[in-house]
């Protein structure tokens, strides 16, 4: 694809959504410190709504030339289906608790500080009430969402691994939290709670076992292709089809994003 700018860009993914209003919104994709860990994930496969389509636009790539990588969704499914299908028969008996604390002071670009805190939140605050009676953040917000892992994709009709679970997979492996309490001490002395992948339960979520989520990290990361970043250049990714990554880099890179559906497409969950 030739090279375009962000304006540019703003009217490709407005003429490919045509009369879907997403295609106006081009965003800043995740700013949070280049060497935190992303790994796979379905854009918002957290949460019960998310696009149907993932535009991203390379408007400065990184001086250390770190690609983004993509991994097929079907495919992973398929290979669990043959190594590893208690993995997806609890998945979609029990589907994914996902646990974020959101802390009280607002932090950019991090899931567990997109705006929960912000002044406005709820609402507009109603100043002309007495201050007692005014909305008022003290402490962090825990939220819990409890998701579906596995989707039929809308137009191809086959079971999707559709989730953001790895993330999950990856940090526990990485502070060794597969156990309560789940808490670790970061490289900056800080204790903080990583929780590791859960299915969702009646009475309490049960850790999903280590070596099932060891399996489906193997798998993801045999099918991973990656993408190199020259400036303008634009990535289409099908979100129910494929999951995405990020690697660390270092230097300034600026990559936006725009997220948008086809009117009258949704994954279903799957039944087992
Ligand atoms: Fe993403």
């Amino acid at each position: 694809m030739p090279r375009i700018l962000v304006d540019d860009f703003s009217k490709f993914v407005t003429a490919l959504a045509s009369s879907s209003p997403h295609g106006w919104h081009v965003v800043a994709t995740n700013d949070g410190p280049p060497t935190d860990i992303i790994t796979w994930h379905n854009e918002y496969g957290v949460c019960p709504s998310h696009p149907h389509y993932v535009v991203f636009f390379c408007e400065k790539p990184p001086p250390s030339g770190e690609e983004t990588p993509g991994t097929s969704s079907l495919a992973v499914y398929d290979r669990l289906k043959k190594e590893c299908p208690e993995l997806l028969e609890q998945s979609a008996k029990k589907v994914y608790t996902y646990k974020f604390h959101h802390t009280a002071v607002q932090t950019r670009g991090l899931v567990g500080g997109n705006g929960v805190f912000s002044p406005t939140a709820f609402g507009p605050v109603d100043e002309s009430l007495p201050v007692e009676q005014q909305r008022k953040f003290t402490g962090g917000l825990d939220i819990t969402h409890r998701v579906t892992g596995i989707r039929m994709h809308p137009t191809r009709n086959v079971p999707s691994y559709f989730n953001a679970m790895a993330n999950r997979w990856a940090y526990a492996n990485k502070y060794n939290t597969w156990e309560p309490p789940y808490t670790a001490s970061k490289e900056d002395g800080t204790e903080q709670t990583f929780w590791p992948p859960m299915f969702s339960g009646m009475e309490e979520d049960k850790v999903i076992p280590k070596e099932w989520m060891d399996k489906a990290g193997e798998i993801q990361n045999e099918f991973v292709s990656t993408v190199a970043w020259e400036a303008g250049n634009v990535m289409v990714i099908d979100n129910f089809a494929v999951q995405h990554a990020r690697l660390p880099w270092e230097g300034h890179r600026t990559v936006l994003a725009s997220f948008w559906d086809e009117p009258g497409l949704r994954g279903v969950p799957m039944n087992w």
